[in-house]
């Protein structure tokens, strides 16, 4: 069984509740095997039976569960950079849009992709994930906005999914946006997905989760019931991008559909957080997308007050955060929506993992958990976040081997 020594500090994420509560250990050692972790704990206390063990020396540094990334939208075609530069000059996301940019310039450079285009575009982005400590990353559909384009998705994620190393777990974003050629027929796009898009995802074993972007320019809550009601009776659980843009009334939505997750966020009401609050429904926040669209922070204090347990992810996506940093967005987090060190950790590790329905299988070290982990050149967790790094991670192990850096040689 190997396991791993010399670890100035190892933050388990092992309690459920408590969005600070990241069950640190100073001076620590963590034991497994057949990728699982079978004892973490003060290195004072190892049992016996592993001292002989062959180990792993962590340096000193910090080590945290492998980050979990719970909301990505990983393969796409092409990139918007001039968008960037245009909202900088004052144009509006909704009014480029509007003219055809956004969301649809990304699936018309999508569709003209085939399948092992996305593959090799997304595997680059995976492995540049990994060496940042990212060990399972949810993956969005939602360019193709086709049956054949939203297939070929998350057939790429499937396809990831087994190549490893990094866990994929996907969702059918199907509901990203009305298509242009369906402008003049919305309720036959819903119908689209409906009864062509999403049995067939299920009838594949495709994702597991169903998502929409509940928005007055995107899909309406009457629409995304349905949608959702749909995704549930094919066994597809449901995810909601809400409350991004306007004041929708999408948290309560996502509550009272009994969503594992509400997403983004910056204009939830207080009604809103109560509605999670009471369904127990994580509140995804996605910094970077709330940077790069110069919006106001969502009301995080007001969500962990509330009693919402709060994760923090990428949002990766050529439009609104084209950025993996997910330790970068970590930093933001604390920042921008003042969260401490702590709570953000726990926001991208063990609630992140709930909210990709994996709780106590990722994003925390304890046993029976995938011995999935992060070695950090960091003191600490505070001065992790603090010191923001092009990056500051030592090794990424993944089911126990390493996959990216030096974990100190077994001896
Ligand atoms: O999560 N809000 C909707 N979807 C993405 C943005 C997609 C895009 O602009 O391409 C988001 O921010
Ligand atoms: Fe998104």
């Amino acid at each position: 069984m190997p396991r791993l020594e010399n670890i100035g500090c190892l933050a388990t994420c092992a309690n459920a509740s408590g969005q600070d509560a990241i069950g640190l250990i100073r001076g620590a050692a963590l034991v497994w095997r057949d990728g699982i972790v079978r004892w973490a704990g003060p290195a004072g206390a190892l049992p016996a039976e592993y001292e002989a063990e062959p180990a792993w020396n962590a340096g000193g540094g910090l080590v945290i569960p492998g980050l979990v990334d719970a909301h990505t939208h990983l393969a796409f075609g092409g990139w918007r950079a001039g968008e960037f530069s245009d909202r900088i000059r004052g144009r509006d996301y909704l009014e480029i849009a509007a003219a055809g940019g956004g969301i649809k310039s990304t699936v018309r450079a999508t569709r003209a992709l085939d399948e092992e285009a996305l593959l090799a575009r997304a595997r680059e982005f995976l492995s540049g994930m990994v060496s940042l400590g990212i060990t399972t990353v949810e993956a969005k559909s939602g360019y193709g906005l086709d049956l054949e384009t939203e297939l070929r998705l998350l057939r790429v994620y499937r396809r990831l999914d087994e190549i490893g190393p990094a866990r994929i777990v996907s969702t059918c974003l199907a509901a990203h946006l009305v298509p242009s050629e369906w402008a003049t027929d919305r309720a036959g796009y819903v119908k689209l997905v409906t009864e062509r898009i999403l049995p067939a995802v299920a009838e594949e074993g495709l994702a597991e989760f169903c998502d929409v972007f509940v928005e007055d320019s995107a899909f309406s809550a009457d629409e995304a019931r349905r949608i959702c009601e749909r995704g549930s009776e094919l066994g597809l659980r449901p995810k909601l991008h809400v409350d991004q843009l306007t004041c929708g009334g999408g948290a309560e939505l996502a509550a009272s559909l009994g969503a594992v997750s509400a997403d983004h966020l910056e204009y939830v009401s207080k009604a809103g957080i109560e509605a999670l609050a009471a369904a127990g429904v994580v509140g995804v926040t996605l910094p970077l997308a709330t940077l790069y669209l110069n919006q106001t922070p969502p009301p995080a204090r007001a969500l962990i007050d509330g009693g919402v347990a709060v994760a923090v992810a990428s949002d990766f996506n050529p439009g609104t955060a084209p950025s993996y940093h997910l330790p970068f967005a970590m930093t933001l987090a604390c920042a921008r929506q003042r969260m401490t060190p702590a709570e953000v950790l726990k926001g991208a590790t063990r609630y992140a993992a709930r909210a990709l329905g994996r709780e106590g299988e990722v994003g925390s070290l304890e046993p029976g958990a995938a011995a999935d982990f992060a070695i950090i050149d960091a003191p600490d967790v505070e001065h992790w976040l603090y010191h923001l790094r092009p990056n500051a991670c030592v090794a990424t192990m993944i089911g126990g081997e390493v996959h990216h850096g030096r974990a100190g040689d077994p001896r």
